[in-house]
């Protein structure tokens, strides 16, 4: 089987790749030659643990890249895994998604059957549009030519290779018999971990993220898969606005917010995951897909009223971290913030959308000044903010220069071993506001801070040094 991917970004790459060293012939078409370049070196045009070390080794053999699209006329299967960026009005923009649609259509192989698939986000009933400008583009006839495929990925940034190769659920949707079939061979080395110990010798990744449970294969109709894609983020939004609701209370009450949601959690209904309070959800998927799906409820006069309050209460919470701060130190005028972490979660560089970019210009907007530091993030960050004016720091250690207050925003593992005794040395005010409740409380005390968490109960300490 050959298998081309429209688009080179996050969801591209790691689905080209996967399926490459699962030993599918697969091609990146992007129209950014700076990206293919990157791949045809070798290079991960993307930031995502693992994934550079997996190109290396198919690219050239399993893996191809260009920027031309006749490549698409050797495909059995072609995935659209382009960007669905928020447009003005809160919807999804599928200006990209229709481009691809539009070059398929033109150079598709008019001899026989080829399945294209939407992996991109979109809304429901987005088939339908993909499979009428292939038909007016290629003059082929659907369901007997071509089909039209959803299929969402379910990849979470800074783990999509454990998330490929290890899913919960393939969730495949499709009205037509013989795309069903095609699908379902392309999947099933994952669905039965076909050759998994023979590759997982090949290429390290396999191994580490071993999991003993198997995927569910589902199978459904295109509009229904493309609601399960929406319906799943939605949900996750939901969980973590409202363990962040619950932590805010918690705090009020002087309970332990972690506590709670471990005694949840263990209920297996609940279940533990995206139970981790944060400064609120940011980055390139919850934001756009709740905005996405609350607007479609709108259009419909079916208002999802439960999503509205748990975006709402997101943005409570970004403004949540800041009111802390403000309680601890009073005002803020000409006192010095240092932050930890600008991505919207670790493990990536991904800082288009994240928790700093809202909290940082409220901070701002109270006179404070801004020092900042992430391992990852701070490339992309300022060119997504250039008008911020904040001093961007070479090491963790520096946000503490003169600084009234650390703000830890993302749980980067390396922040645990930072130099805190250092730290302690250079700031003015040794106050700490842990927004990811990720440091160690005592360690912390013990080096002199007062610490604050979110949601975890007394918090120590009182300003004044
Ligand atoms: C999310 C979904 O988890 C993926 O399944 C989906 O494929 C992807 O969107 C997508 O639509 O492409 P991602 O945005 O990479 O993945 O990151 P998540 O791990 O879901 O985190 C989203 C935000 O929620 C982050 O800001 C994270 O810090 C926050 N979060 C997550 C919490 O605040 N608490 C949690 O317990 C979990």
């Amino acid at each position: 089987m050959n298998v081309v991917c429209i688009g080179g970004g996050y969801v591209g790459c790691v689905t080209a790749v996967s399926f490459a060293v699962l030993g599918t012939k697969t091609t990146i078409v992007d129209i950014n030659e700076e990206k293919i370049n990157l791949l045809n070196s070798g290079k991960a045009p993307i930031y995502e643990p693992g994934i550079e070390q997996l190109i290396k080794q198919t690219i050239g053999n399993m893996l191809f890249a260009t920027t031309e699209y006749d490549c698409i006329k050797e495909a059995d299967i072609i995935f659209i895994c382009v960007e669905t960026p928020t447009a003005s009005d809160g919807s999804a923009d599928l200006s990209r998604v229709k481009k691809a649609a539009f070059e398929i259509g033109r150079n598709i192989n008019k001899t026989k059957f080829t399945v294209i698939v939407n992996k991109s986000t979109v809304p429901v009933g987005t088939g339908d549009v993909v499979f009428a400008i292939i038909a007016e583009a290629s003059g082929l006839k659907p369901d007997k030519d071509f089909a039209v495929v959803s299929n969402p990925e379910f990849l979470r940034e800074g783990s999509a290779l454990r998330d490929v190769f290890f899913p919960d659920r393939i969730v495949v949707g499709t009205n037509n018999q013989i795309a069903e079939e095609i699908m379902k061979k392309l999947y099933e080395p994952i669905v039965t971990r076909k050759n998994y110990s023979q590759l997982s010798a090949q290429y390290f990744y396999l191994k580490q993220y071993a999991s003993d449970k198997y995927p569910i294969y589902f199978s459904t109709d295109v509009k229904t898969a493309e609601m399960i894609k929406y319906t799943a983020n939605a949900f996750l939004a939901v969980k973590v606005s409202f363990i962040n609701e619950i932590a805010m209370l918690c705090e009020k009450l002087g309970i332990n917010v972690l506590e709670v949601a471990k005694g949840i959690g263990l209920d297996s209904r609940i279940g533990e995951k995206f139970l981790e309070v944060s400064p609120g959800w940011q980055g390139t998927c919850f934001p756009k897909d709740t905005s996405e799906l609350y607007l479609t409820s709108k259009r419909y006069n079916q208002e999802l009223t439960i999503l509205k309050a748990a975006i709402d209460a997101n943005w409570a919470m970004h403004r949540y971290v800041v009111e802390k701060i403000v309680n601890f130190l009073g005002c803020l005028n000409g006192k010095t913030i240092g932050i930890l972490g600008l991505t919207f979660k670790p493990d990536t560089d991904d800082a288009r959308r994240t928790q700093a970019q809202f909290i940082i210009p409220h901070l701002l907007s109270l006179g404070a000044r801004i020092r900042v530091f992430d391992p990852q993030g701070m490339e992309m960050f300022k060119r997504f903010n250039p008008h911020l004016d904040i001093v961007y720091c070479n090491k963790g250690e520096d946000v503490a220069y003169m600084a009234d207050c650390i703000l830890l925003l993302t749980h980067w593992q390396e922040f645990k071993s930072l130099n805190w005794r250092e730290m302690y040395r250079i700031l003015k005010t040794p106050y700490i506001l842990d927004a990811r409740n990720f440091l160690s409380r005592s360690e912390l005390e013990e080096a002199g801070f007062y610490y604050h968490g979110l949601g975890v109960g007394k918090n120590s300490g009182r300003p004044g040094r």
